[in-house]
């Protein structure tokens, strides 16, 4: 399985985005992600599924490098992890992250929270910024928000900027971890459905969540993680029809029948 197919095209622009190979990472005795091979297609969405402390938020912080690895590689669209630098702000850039807390500048507006990046990083003029940052807005539903700060908006709303937010860099790739876990129910559709709106505009997203409607309509995989190791994959019909693991079968009927 780790073996490195020839036949397959791993360039710039070749199909294959985000490459994991057997990808270890311990916190101290901790074995946290344990021999991870993923591949993860261009266009494609990852719904990753797994008992708490199985690894999902570690996985996808590797993918930004906001963790660091033990060994294995990960390059994103053919590139390796850079270190340090202009080069790894560069990468934050290309894989947008929107996290469970909506992380938004507090002490700036709705606008400056989407333009700041654009600005700095991509070095985006103010105007041409500011542009496209109100038609994010007005894409995720709170274009009439963009002079209020953070507060003052509702969570579904934070999270929503939050999308608006990394999608202004262009992003390569979206990872999502658990974007609506802390979220009052009736807010969860409104940002589960731009996210599915994106699904459908070709974005790669790798999603952890627990809402398994989300995964069985917009996921292209189900992965299962436990115990730092990815149990079992499949495409979401046959996962949650047919798990083939026991950890797996335990899990789903934990939380189906929840
Ligand atoms: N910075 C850290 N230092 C030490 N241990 C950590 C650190 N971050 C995570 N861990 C441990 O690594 C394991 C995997 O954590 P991780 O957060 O990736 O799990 P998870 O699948 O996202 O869980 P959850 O569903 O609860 O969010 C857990 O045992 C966790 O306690
Ligand atoms: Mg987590």
């Amino acid at each position: 399985m780790s073996e490195v197919d020839v036949t397959k095209d791993s360039a710039p622009g070749g199909d294959d985005l985000v490459v994991l190979e057997n990808v270890n990472k311990h916190f101290g005795a901790l074995h946290v992600l344990q021999d991870i091979d993923l591949t993860i297609a261009r266009g494609e969405v990852v719904v990753v599924i797994g008992p708490s402390g199985s690894g999902k938020s570690t996985l996808c912080r590797t993918i930004n490098r906001l963790e660091t690895v033990d060994s294995g590689t990960i390059r994103i669209d053919g590139e390796p992890l850079p270190a340090e630098g202009r080069e790894l702000a560069r990468l934050r850039a290309d894989v947008g992250m929107v996290f469970q807390s909506f992380n938004l500048f507090a002490h700036k507006t709705v606008l400056e929270n989407v333009t700041l990046g654009q600005i700095k990083v991509r070095k985006a003029a103010k105007a041409k910024a500011e542009e496209k940052a109100r038609q994010l807005l007005d894409r995720v539903g709170v274009g009439s928000q963009a002079d209020k700060y953070p507060a003052q908006l509702s969570g579904g709303q934070q999270q929503r900027v939050a999308i608006a937010r990394a999608l202004a860099m262009d992003p390569k790739v979206m990872l999502f971890d658990e974007p609506t876990s802390a979220l009052d129910p009736e807010m969860i559709n409104e940002v589960l459905e731009v996210m599915q709106q994106l699904a459908r505009d070709g974005m790669t997203m790798v999603v952890v969540t627990h809402e398994m409607g989300f995964a069985r309509s917009a996921a292209n995989r189900v992965l299962f993680m436990a115990d730092g190791r990815i149990v079992e994959q499949a495409r979401p019909d046959q996962f949650f029809t047919a798990p083939k693991s026991d950890r797996a079968k335990d899990f789903l009927s934990k939380i189906l029948h929840h």
